[in-house]
């Protein structure tokens, strides 16, 4: 078939293949953490991440192959396994959706340059994602440092009564007030 790509952009989304397979299975490795823990709702919370990483790999690959593009199905990079605290496992989930949101950014800025309409089209979803991933990632983060290592069974019952979402609700109605998508990153 013929390509819709240049090979520039085929290239560049290959690459953001390997980052979404390597973001999915450090959020496997992070909800095993928590399971190691008895932590059952934040290793759930991350499980969830981990699928979810999985399907934005398996979303670009769909996207190249559709276009004619030649897919190629990466090795990962190293994951961590190894963590002192949970915010310690948090932050490092909060810099990895912060690192992609630039890769996005930067695989849009390709598409831009190479007048390729079509895929930047089609990254506008991972742009709007990205939102969502840094706000979830940074609201938990923050929960799980007012509750404390210490007291984690907060966030546990805080998460089993509300989800994912409920991590943007407990906030606004704890004086963070402006709606449930703030980008306020804590450091
Ligand atoms: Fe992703
Ligand atoms: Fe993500």
């Amino acid at each position: 078939m013929t390509s819709l790509l240049k090979p520039a952009v085929v290239d560049s989304i290959n690459g953001q293949v390997i980052e979404e397979f390597t973001a999915s299975l450090q959020y496997v490795a992070i909800a095993f953490h928590f399971e190691a823990e008895t932590l059952p709702e934040l290793a759930q919370f991350f499980h969830a991440q981990a699928n979810e990483e999985h399907q934005h790999a398996m979303k670009l690959l769909n996207y190249i192959s559709e276009a004619g593009g030649k897919t190629v199905v990466p090795a990962t990079k190293p994951v961590k396994n190894e963590f002192e605290t949970a915010e310690e496992a948090i932050s490092l989930a909060l810099h990895q959706e912060i690192k992609v949101t630039e890769q996005i950014n930067h695989l849009m800025d390709i598409a831009i340059k190479e007048n390729d309409h079509l895929t930047r089209h089609f990254l506008q979803w991972f742009v709007n994602e990205q939102l969502e991933e840094v706000s979830s990632m940074s609201d938990l983060l923050r929960v799980v440092k007012r509750a404390g290592e210490a007291n984690l069974l907060l966030v546990e019952d805080y998460l089993a009564r509300n989800g994912r979402g409920g991590v943007e609700d407990y906030l606004a109605r704890n004086g963070r007030g402006g709606g449930s998508r703030s980008m306020d990153i804590p450091f």
